[in-house]
């Protein structure tokens, strides 16, 4: 094995340190580590100090073992090897994807028949740069039009291993940069799985979000690493850590997130979902939303957690946005409003914020900077029951003093949005300067609202 890795690095030294290395740099240089922490088995899963919404079925032991070969020459397509293996392994088999090796997609793989299975990816995956294939072959998911590298789904699947999985994003950002509307492949697809476990895993470089979680239930999400940005000027846009989508009792936790979009959101019909022990940097914030931006939608967040979180950098911390009841547009590619559904009982606990624009935004005119006309056709989508307590640290100097936003549409359409123990002080030294509409100011506990007429983004 040590062989292997010496001959794959001295292939990285002649390939030189492009940045379609970079990632694969970064394995070999945590390998040391990777294998003496690594032993082969099921990491324990456990949910501290918080609980799941339900508790999670067993997983029962794997009863026999299969190695997916490579070609290990970081340039042909590996796929049906590892399909093969799968296969073999599929109701009750342990999949071996051993340490050293590296392994090349670049076949759009369909893994949503997966059933009582561990993958153990102890080495790096690479998805090709081939854009046109994967434009063409990627799983369309419908939801704003995303696509995923491949999509996982079954029942109780456990996938592990202190492996890394490199979706090549340089590629796809330059080529964003030039056409805003071809299809970035997600790195993972988590797509219709009941039951399951995704954890000590490093995920790098995707060309849009890191994971999507859709049709789910039962999922945990632990220990995940998350990183890459763009070395060319064109940025790395839309790179979410996790987008939850009509999937419930999903759990993601003990997570580093180092990304340019939202770290954690909730998008329609996300219900039961805990995250906690989350260190999120360079983030739009934990999300709900944005919700109710079609017409004849119906958008339900209910019954979130949010809990022990850092997070440095970003555009927000805790973030609620929901659109107006009116057509409203945020940039050209970005418009909608007048969806309905509801928000309810959420809560974030504990977040530490280190240069974050505002450390809360609640917004109910997403897209909609003229509050006149937002207040003239309020949301559809209701928010109510949402409780926000100890947030701490300091803003940036974006909207000094003004450290905060909770704007609603109409305080008929937007109920019981508490706020307690905030202390989030602006450079210049002010503290829980906020901007209020429409809400009622007397549950903002230690607020200092002010009033104005101009929306957010
Ligand atoms: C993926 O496989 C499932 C069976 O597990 C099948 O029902 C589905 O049609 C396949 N999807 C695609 C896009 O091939
Ligand atoms: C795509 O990857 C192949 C195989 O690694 C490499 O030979 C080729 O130069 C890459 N193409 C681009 C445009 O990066
Ligand atoms: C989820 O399930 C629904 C209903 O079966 C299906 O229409 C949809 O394509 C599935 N996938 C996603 C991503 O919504
Ligand atoms: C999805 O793609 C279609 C066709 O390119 C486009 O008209 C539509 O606006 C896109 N929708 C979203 C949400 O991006
Ligand atoms: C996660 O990845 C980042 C970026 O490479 C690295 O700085 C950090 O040490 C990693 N953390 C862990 C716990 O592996
Ligand atoms: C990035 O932009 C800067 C400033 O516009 C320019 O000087 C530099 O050459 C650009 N770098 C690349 C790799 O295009
Ligand atoms: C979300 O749930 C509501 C209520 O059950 C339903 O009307 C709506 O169609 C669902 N939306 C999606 C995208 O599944
Ligand atoms: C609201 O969420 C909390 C967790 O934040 C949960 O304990 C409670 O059961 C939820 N309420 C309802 C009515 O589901
Ligand atoms: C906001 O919209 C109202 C109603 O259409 C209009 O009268 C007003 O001039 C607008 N305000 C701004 C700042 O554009
Ligand atoms: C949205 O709410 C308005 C009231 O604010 C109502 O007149 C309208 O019918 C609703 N639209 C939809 C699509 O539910
Ligand atoms: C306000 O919402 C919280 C959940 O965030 C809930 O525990 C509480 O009972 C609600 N209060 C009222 C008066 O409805
Ligand atoms: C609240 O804000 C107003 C307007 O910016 C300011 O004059 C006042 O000093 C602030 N009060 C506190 C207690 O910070």
């Amino acid at each position: 094995m040590l062989f292997k890795t010496s001959i794959a690095a001295l292939l990285l030294n002649v390939l030189g340190a492009s940045a379609t290395w970079l990632a694969y740099e970064e394995y070999l240089s945590r390998l040391p580590k990777t294998l003496s922490k690594h032993q082969g088995t099921r990491p324990k899963i456990s949910f501290e100090p918080k609980q799941p919404f339900s508790a999670f079925p067993k997983s029962p032991a794997r009863t026999r073992d299969c190695y997916v070969q490579s070609h290990n020459d970081m340039k042909t397509d590996d796929s049906a090897y590892i399909l093969s293996a799968i296969n073999k392994c599929n109701n009750g088999g342990h999949v071996i994807f051993p340490q050293g090796t590296t392994y090349v997609i670049g076949t759009a793989l369909n893994l949503t028949g997966l059933k009582h299975i561990d993958l153990d990816i102890q080495a790096y995956i690479q998805f090709t740069n081939d854009t046109d294939y994967w434009q063409a072959n990627a799983f369309f998911q419908t939801f704003q039009n995303a696509t995923t590298f491949f999509q996982l789904g079954g029942e109780d699947v456990n996938v592990y291993g202190g492996g890394m999985l490199d979706g090549n994003g340089q590629i796809w950002y330059d080529l964003y940069a030039a056409n805003i509307y071809i299809l970035r492949p997600i790195l993972f697809g988590t797509i219709g799985l009941n039951s399951g476990s995704i954890s000590d895993l490093y995920f790098r470089y995707s060309p849009q979000y890191y994971n999507f979680v859709a049709n789910s239930t039962d999922v945990v999400f632990q220990d995940i690493n998350i990183s890459g940005y763009s070395q060319s000027n064109n940025t790395a846009k839309n790179t979410d850590g996790w987008d939850t989508y009509r999937s419930s009792n999903v759990v993601i936790q003990n997570s580093i997130i180092n990304n340019g979009d939202d770290c954690v959101s909730f998008k329609p019909n996300s219900t039961e979902i805990l995250v906690q022990n989350m260190h999120c940097n360079g983030s739009h914030g934990i999300s709900v939303g944005s919700l109710g931006q079609y017409v004849g939608e119906v958008d339900i967040v209910e019954n979130v957690y949010v809990y022990n979180i850092s997070m440095f950098n970003a555009s927000d911390g805790a973030r609620i946005k929901v659109w107006p009841g009116s057509p409203a547009e945020l940039s050209g590619d970005l418009q909608g409003g007048g969806g309905s559904g509801r928000v309810q009982n959420i809560t974030y606990e504990d977040m530490a914020i280190t240069n974050v624009d505002y450390a809360i935004e609640v917004t109910q005119c997403y897209g909609q900077k003229n509050l006149t006309l937002c207040n003239a056709y309020p949301s559809n989508v209701t928010i109510s029951d949402v409780t926000i307590s100890n947030v701490h640290g300091t803003t940036s100097t974006k909207y000094e003093p003004i450290t905060g936003y909770v704007v609603c549409s109409s305080e008929s359409v937007c109920s019981n949005i508490t706020l307690t123990d905030i202390a989030v002080v602006a450079p210049d030294g002010v503290e829980n300067e906020f901007t209020c509409g429409d809400v009622d100011e007397t549950l903002l506990q230690g607020i200092n609202c002010t009033t104005t007429n101009l929306g957010t983004n």
